[in-house]
């Protein structure tokens, strides 16, 4: 005899096990032990063998419906199942077609440092050598051995960035000019040299103005040297960055360091706007005051100096309309000077 009871909980028991199938392999398991071969609903399949014939047609309907019931429930669990983990595998493999490409970017070099390195080249060509010196300096060096006063208004706290502790009179430079005194105290005479790097002041941060900024500072110490010297030198200089027209002039001036000291002018000859004088730095005959600071006979021993800002140069050789583009490091401004190493 087949109980229908036993039917009815064969198949209860089925369609619970594959209602909580939520992947594939729980699906297989509850497939395996409901409806695979030893599974009650088999075994009561097996059984309808022994039932009398008159019975036969009734218990036959009664396990084909069972096994029919748990067939369909299978399936649609399966397809419900199938659609989930494909949807789920779509989505973790999904690309974004709309995506660019990442392309490992060459980057440029600055521009700054490209116009330092070739202004270096013109004097390392003519027999020069390149100096440095620190950026955080001593007060001595930025100041006294350059004969500045000690009220001179550069020396104020409004114009230059002074570390603590303030005793001991260290400043970040205001000028490369302490790489003078350095280089006159370290370096056996003669002494010619170009001294690149960066200064610092509290100006405004704006198109014309940095607080961090980069100067160029030349030197010679040398017997017989007078002022022709430093006009001729300027004017090769001019020439290699600005063009064989290019020429420089002087205007009188004071620099504490200098002795006599000129406002430098450059003629521009390609400059974006037309042709043009152009203030360009500072230069001068060492004053004989640094040059006893730094131990050396003024009688026996002259020299020249100069000095400009590489940003304002680049600005003036390059159309640059504005500084903060030098200072902020975007890859796109320094492409456009080209590619060179
Ligand atoms: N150090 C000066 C400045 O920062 C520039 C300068 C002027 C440098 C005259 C010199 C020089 O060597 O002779 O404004």
């Amino acid at each position: 005899m087949i109980d229908a009871a036993a039917v009815d909980a064969a198949v209860q028991a089925a369609l619970a096990a594959i209602e909580a199938a939520t992947d594939s392999g729980a699906l297989k398991a509850a497939r395996a032990a409901h409806a695979g071969e030893g599974s009650p609903l088999a075994a009561l399949n097996a059984s309808l063998r022994a039932v009398a014939p008159e019975h036969k047609a009734e218990f036959g309907k009664l396990v084909g419906q069972a096994r029919g019931r748990v067939g369909q429930a299978l399936a649609a669990r399966e397809t419900a199942i199938v659609e989930a983990e494909t949807a789920a595998k779509l989505d973790a493999e999904r690309v974004d077609i709309t995506a660019l490409a990442s392309r490992a970017r060459a980057g440029s070099r600055h521009p700054l440092t490209l116009l330092q390195e070739q202004i270096g080249d013109v004097f390392v060509g003519m027999g020069w050598e390149v100096a440095e010196g620190p950026e955080l300096e001593h007060e001595w060096f930025n100041f006294d051995a350059l004969n500045f006063d000690v009220d001179h208004p550069a020396r104020q706290m409004q114009d230059t960035f002074f570390v603590d502790p303030v005793h001991r009179h260290l400043v970040m430079r205001t000028h490369t000019s302490p790489v003078q005194v350095r280089s006159m105290l370290e370096r056996d005479i003669p002494i010619y040299v170009i001294c690149p790097g960066r200064v610092y002041r509290t100006d405004e941060f704006d198109a014309t103005h940095l607080p961090v900024f980069s100067q160029v500072e030349g030197l010679v110490i040398d017997k017989g040297i007078t002022m022709a010297n430093l006009k001729g030198t300027l004017d090769h200089f001019a020439r290699v960055l600005f063009g064989p027209q290019a020429k420089t002039r002087f205007r009188a001036n004071y620099f504490p360091f200098t002795e006599p000291s000129a406002e430098l002018d450059l003629w521009h000859p390609t400059f974006k706007g037309g042709a043009r004088w152009i203030e360009w730095g500072g230069c001068g005959m060492i004053n004989p005051n640094v040059l006893r600071a730094a131990g050396i006979d003024p009688e026996v021993y002259s020299g020249f100096a100069f000095g400009m800002g590489i940003e304002r140069t680049l600005m003036f050789r390059s159309d640059v309309q504005d500084m903060r583009d030098m200072a902020e490091g975007d890859v796109r401004f320094s492409e456009q000077f080209g590619m060179v190493v």
